[in-house]
C-alpha cells in the first residue's frame, strides 16, 4: 500500500505587540506611504521582551495539535525552521519538545531561513512516507526583531516576529502531491546576517543586510520557476491549482509570481499587509489563516512556496 502524508491541523500565534507604519514614522526616517507603495505592509507584530521564538512555536504548535485532535505525546517527529534560534543550543526544536512536555521523538532545527518552513515540510514529508512516522510536528518561528538594525530603514521596516505550525499525518490518501527544494550559496551576501559567537565574544555584525533589488528580482525569478517545476512532478497543469501560499515578503514579488502562473490575486492567500516578512514562519501563518476561515476546501490544490536567504527556495504541492 502506498502511504502518503497529509496536513492534518494547522496553528499560529502572533505576538501582542503590533507596530504599525506610522509607529516606525516616530524613530525611522521613513513614511506609512512608502512602506505600503513599495511593499504592501502595513504593521507587523513584535515578541514582547523575553518571549522567544520556542514560546511562540509551543502556542502555534498546541493550536496545530488541537486542530488536528491529537495530543503533544501523539507526535513522533518534529521540525522547527527558524534562523533565530532562542540559543546557540540546543536547537529550539529540543527546547519547544520539553515545552511541549514529550521525550523521545526526533527533534532538529531547519536553518533555510525565510525557505526554512518549505525546506522542513518537504522533508517531513519524505520521513512520514517512508512508514517510519506518524505524526509529524512542523513549525516555522521567528523573532526577526531582534537581528533587524532599527536605525536601517531599507530593511527594519519588512519584518516582524510570528509562528506557524502544522501536524503531518501518515495517509492513504494524499496529501502533499510533490515538493522540489533549490539553493545557490554564490548568493548568499545578498541577504545574510554575518555574525557568528566565538571564544566567548560576538564576531561581526549580527543584524541582518540585504541587496534589496537583487533578492526582489531573483525571488521572481525562482518563485515561478520552482512552482513550474513542481507542479509538472505532479503532473498537473497550472489551471487545477486553487491557491497560492507564497512567502510574504513584498506584495510586489506576490503578484508578479501570481501572474506568472496565470492566477488572479483573488487565488493567492496575503497577510503581508498584516504580518510583514516573518520568515520561516511565514507560510504557515498564511496556511492557519486560510484553513481556518475556510478559503481552503476539501480536494482544493494549494501551492506553498519560500524563498530567501542562502540562496534557498522551494515549492510544496498539495492536496487539502
Ligand atoms: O524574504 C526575502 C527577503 N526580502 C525580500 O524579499 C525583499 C526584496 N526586496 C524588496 O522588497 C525591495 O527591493 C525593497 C522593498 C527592499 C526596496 O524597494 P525598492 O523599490 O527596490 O527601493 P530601493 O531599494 O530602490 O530604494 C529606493 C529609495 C532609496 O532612496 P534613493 O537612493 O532613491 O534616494 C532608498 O534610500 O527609497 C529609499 N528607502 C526608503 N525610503 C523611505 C529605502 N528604504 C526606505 C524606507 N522609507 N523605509
Amino acid at each position: 500500500m502506498t502511504v502518503y502524508s497529509r496536513i492534518t491541523g494547522t496553528g499560529s500565534y502572533l505576538p501582542e505587540k503590533v507596530l504599525t507604519n506610522r509607529d516606525l514614522e516616530q524613530f525611522v526616517d521613513t513614511s506609512d506611504e512608502w512602506i505600503f507603495s513599495r511593499t504592501g505592509i502595513r504593521q507587523r507584530h513584535i515578541a514582547a521582551d523575553g518571549e522567544n521564538t520556542s514560546d511562540l512555536a509551543l502556542v502555534a504548535s498546541r493550536r496545530a495539535l488541537e486542530a488536528a485532535g491529537l495530543e503533544p505525546k501523539d507526535i513522533d517527529l518534529l521540525i522547527v525552521a527558524t534562523t533565530t534560534a532562542d540559543m546557540v543550543f540546543p536547537s529550539t526544536a529540543c527546547l519547544l519538545q520539553a515545552k511541549l512536555g514529550i521525550a523521545n521523538c526526533p527533534a532538529f532545527d531547519m536553518q533555510a531561513v525565510c525557505s526554512g518552513f518549505v525546506y522542513a515540510l518537504s522533508t517531513a514529508d519524505h520521513l512520514v512516507k517512508s512508514g517510519q512516522y506518524r505524526h509529524a510536528l512542523i513549525v516555522g518561528a521567528e523573532v526577526y526583531s531582534r537581528i533587524l538594525d532599527w536605525k536601517d530603514r531599507g530593511t527594519c521596516v519588512l519584518f516582524g516576529d510570528g509562528a506557524g505550525a502544522v501536524v503531518l499525518s501518515r495517509s492513504k490518501h494524499p496529501g502533499i502531491l510533490a515538493s522540489r527544494l533549490h539553493a545557490d550559496g554564490r548568493y548568499a551576501h545578498i541577504l545574510s546576517v554575518p555574525g557568528s559567537v566565538s571564544r566567548g565574544e560576538v564576531c561581526g555584525r549580527p543584524l541582518l543586510q540585504m541587496e534589496g533589488n537583487a533578492v526582489f528580482k531573483l525571488a521572481v525569478k525562482v518563485l515561478g520557476e520552482v512552482a513550474h517545476e513542481t507542479l509538472a512532478a505532479a503532473g498537473l497543469a497550472k489551471s487545477e491549482l486553487d491557491w497560492l501560499i507564497p512567502h510574504q515578503a513584498n506584495i510586489r514579488i506576490i503578484q508578479a509570481t501570481a501572474k506568472k502562473l496565470g492566477l488572479s490575486m483573488e487565488r493567492v492567500i496575503a497577510t503581508v499587509d498584516r504580518h510583514a516578512n516573518t520568515s520561516a514562519a511565514s507560510v504557515p501563518l498564511a496556511l492557519d489563516e486560510a484553513a481556518r476561515d475556510g478559503r481552503i476546501k476539501p480536494g482544493q490544490h494549494v501551492m506553498l512556496e519560500g524563498v530567501g536567504g542562502g540562496f534557498t527556495w522551494g515549492a510544496v504541492l498539495l492536496r487539502w
